[in-house]
Formats: C-alpha cells, sequence, structure tokens
C-alpha cells in the first residue's frame, strides 16, 4: 500500500502528568480543533485514573480514547494493576505497550511486551507497541537489530487477523524528552527496517497496511519535516502533548 493510503495516527502520551482537573481541561481543549482535521487519527492517552473523564470530555468527536499500559490479566489478585478488560469497558481504543520508560524502569521485557499486546487485542483494543534504541546501541551501529529483535520478541507468531489492530511507535530512547529528535531520515530510515521485519513476518501486504509512528522530541517545528518522510505514519507525543496548542499545531501536520 502506498504510503498515502495509511492513515497517519497522532497520539499524546501524557505520561504520569495532569489531574483530573487539568486531563479534562486538555481534553476540552483539543477536541474542537481536532475534530476540524481531515484525514489523520488524533489519540489521547491520559493516565488511568482521568480516562473515563477524558472519555466524556471527547465524546461524540472523532478523537480517540488510549491507554498508558495494560496488564495481561482480565482480571484477579494483581494489586495495583488495570486489564484490558477494563479499559475496553471504558471505551478505550488504544493502549500503549512496550513504552522504554517501561522496559528500563518496570523491567518488561519482548515475552511480558507480547502477552500484553495479545491481552489487549483479544480484549477488542488496538495496540500502540512502542520499540526503540537506546543511543550506546545506536552509536555501536545495532539500531535495525535492537529494533528487528523487539518487533519479532512481541509480534512472532501474531494471527493475520491482529495486525489490523496494531500500530508500531519507533521512539528512540535518546530522543524521548530529550529536545534532540531523530532526523527525519533517520527515522524514515529505521521505520523502513520495522517494516521490513514486519514484511518477514506477515507478509507485503500487512506490511504495506501498518502503520508505524515515530515518537521522540516531536514539537510543531519539526513534525511536518517528519511527516513528510514516505514511511513515517503520525507521531507518538509526550511533552508537546501537554500543551493543546502543541499537540494541535502536530496533528495538523499530519493532516490533510
Ligand atoms: P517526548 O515527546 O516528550 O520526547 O516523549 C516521547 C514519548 O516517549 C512518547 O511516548
Amino acid at each position: 500500500m502506498p504510503a498515502q493510503e495509511r492513515r497517519p495516527i497522532v497520539a499524546g502520551n501524557w505520561k504520569m502528568n495532569t489531574t483530573l482537573s487539568e486531563a479534562i481541561q486538555l481534553a476540552s481543549d483539543v477536541r474542537e480543533p481536532l475534530a476540524t482535521l481531515a484525514g489523520v487519527e488524533s489519540v489521547l492517552c491520559p493516565p488511568f485514573i482521568s480516562l473515563a473523564a477524558v472519555r466524556d470530555a471527547v465524546a461524540g468527536s472523532p478523537v480517540a480514547l488510549g491507554a498508558q499500559n495494560c496488564h495481561f490479566e482480565a482480571k484477579g489478585a494483581f494489586t495495583g494493576e488495570v486489564s484490558p478488560a477494563m479499559l475496553a469497558d471504558l471505551s478505550c481504543q488504544y493502549v500503549i505497550v512496550g513504552h522504554s520508560e517501561r522496559r528500563a524502569l518496570f523491567g518488561e521485557d519482548d515475552a511480558l511486551v507480547g502477552r500484553k499486546l495479545r491481552a489487549a487485542q483479544a480484549h477488542g483494543l488496538s495496540v500502540i507497541l512502542c520499540v526503540g534504541e537506546n543511543l550506546e546501541q545506536r552509536e555501536s551501529g545495532q539500531t535495525d537489530a535492537v529494533v528487528g529483535g523487539q518487533a519479532r520478541g512481541a509480534l512472532e507468531g501474531l494471527e493475520a487477523s491482529a495486525w489490523d489492530r496494531l500500530v508500531i511507535a519507533y521512539e528512540p530512547v535518546w530522543a524521548i524528552g530529550t529536545g534532540r529528535a531523530a532526523t527525519s531520515a533517520q527515522a524514515n530510515e529505521t521505520i523502513g527496517a520495522i517494516r521490513r521485519v514486519v514484511a518477514d513476518l506477515a507478509g507485503e501486504e500487512i506490511a504495506g497496511r501498518l502503520r508505524i509512528q515515530y515518537g521522540g522530541s516531536v514539537t510543531p517545528a519539526n513534525a511536518a519535516e517528519l511527516f513528510a518522510q514516505p514511511e513515517i505514519d503520525g507521531a507518538l507525543v509526550g511533552g508537546a502533548s501537554l500543551k493543546a496548542v502543541d499537540f494541535v499545531a502536530i496533528c495538523r501536520a499530519a493532516a490533510t
């Protein structure tokens, strides 16, 4: 599928930011401007405790709701965890899994990420799977091997119909929260490498259809150049998604 036929997706990962009232305010501020944009899908991923309120704040608009993490079980004795069944019941459409902060700070490995991904999909959620290399890995030429390994580790054996409920976010660890985004050429090249891994796992047709975002210090200033690259299908946005005008500007840069 030619790149222009993949609808870009821009998701705001609010991480552990916003109180309930701040979350409602931010969602309300982006709702109308985002509703006027065509050719881009926008998603808000607030903290768990604000999901229901953000859902209500964007109800009736095309803005989608996403969570930042989930457990792999539907319910049970897992103190402090949130299940995919709960997220689906809240009208979440998306859940992020395998974010580098969860891999690095909470010890999540590819096997766990793969379990979460399958569980989320089994409850009807679409998954945003994050992959990305750290600086040492990039500088020693291991980028494609690292991101390819993460993709294979989580996606190997995925059934054909499940690929339609998947987005991959390429987020180089060294670009997250640093103000130092990958160049558009670097992002395009690595996303191309990820797409070749997907082609190997699932075939050319699925690989051509799969949306692969870039994430890491995306701002209104660099968004348009990133989105002009043929492999890049939108963005996963951290810091800039906490400012309504900036998130709207990034979504606008991806719109037709
Ligand atoms: P920043 O946009 O703050 O660099 O964060 C990117 C990110 O981790 C999104 O998931």
